[in-house]
């Protein structure tokens, strides 16, 4: 198989064919979504959130997720893997961006990083890709600047939409290979998708980005309770993994469980 690598993604995009990205954060979901063909596995730093059962995505540490990215990393034969930058280790400066871009690329074999913010970003993204790493932007609802946007909310209504193209314009400029829109209308994601020759990927933001990230414990069920609006639920993990506790609890339970062909 051929890895998936950058300009295959812009490639895509020219031709008008969709991709797929999703969260990835240990080695079985990896493998499964990388055997699915899933184009793109993110390391979020919605690990914060789904792997160490934080509130939100600020408490994550580049030491917490660097293992993550790495165990990933190893997982797959073909998806491009793209990790995040947690809160706090890129925003200082440029430097400080690379230097934590650096370790993701070296101890955890990460093939791009992905940073959020707007044109307050553009020195770190030209000093990311000057300095040999691809990195993919992240725009519209940015969740580590929840405190700053008032909490979850779609960005870009009305007067604001004209920021958003113009910031997914700068990312390209500064060197992006790709960009995520968060929570933007869909009719200002189209506007964006058409208006940058870079690839933009969705998450509540329509249909017409070029393709389209969900975090897979929302979309295939292992989380329950209340889900956003753009969350499509395609499986019940959550039940099937219920089931199976309960059914071997129940086993043990009764003495049914192990039976004589699981005993040496
Ligand atoms: O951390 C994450 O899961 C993300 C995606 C939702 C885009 O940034
Ligand atoms: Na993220």
């Amino acid at each position: 198989v051929k890895r998936v690598r950058t300009h295959h993604l812009r490639e895509m995009k020219q031709r008008g064919e969709k991709f797929t990205m999703l969260t990835a954060y240990e080695q079985y979901a990896a493998q499964t979504f990388d055997e699915a063909g899933i184009d793109v596995l993110l390391v979020g730093d919605s690990a914060s959130n789904n792997v160490f059962a934080n509130e939100t995505s600020l408490p994550v540490t580049v030491d917490e997720l660097i293992p993550l990215a790495r165990a990933v990393s190893r997982s797959v034969r073909r998806a491009l893997v793209v990790a995040d930058l947690p809160f706090g280790s890129y925003q200082a400066s440029p430097e400080q961006a690379y230097l934590t871009a650096v370790r993701f690329m070296k101890e955890a074999n990460a093939h791009a990083i992905k940073l959020e913010g707007g044109l307050e970003m553009v020195p770190q993204v030209r000093k990311l890709t000057e300095g040999g790493i691809p990195v993919m932007a992240h725009i519209g609802f940015t969740p580590q600047s929840e405190h700053n946007l008032g909490g979850y909310r779609v960005q870009g209504r009305g007067e604001a939409a004209a920021r958003v193209v113009e910031e997914a314009r700068g990312m390209e400029a500064a060197g992006a290979f790709a960009v995520v829109m968060e929570m933007v209308p869909g009719d200002v994601a189209a506007e964006v998708t058409k208006a940058v020759s870079i690839p933009t990927i969705g998450i509540g933001a329509g249909v017409d980005c070029d393709g389209q990230v969900l975090v897979w414990q929302d979309a295939f069920g292992l989380r329950t309770g209340r889900m956003p609006r753009f969350v499509k639920q395609y499986a019940d993990l959550r039940g099937v993994l219920l089931d199976a506790a309960r059914a071997y609890a129940d086993d043990v339970r009764a003495g049914s469980f192990p039976g004589p062909e699981h005993t040496f």
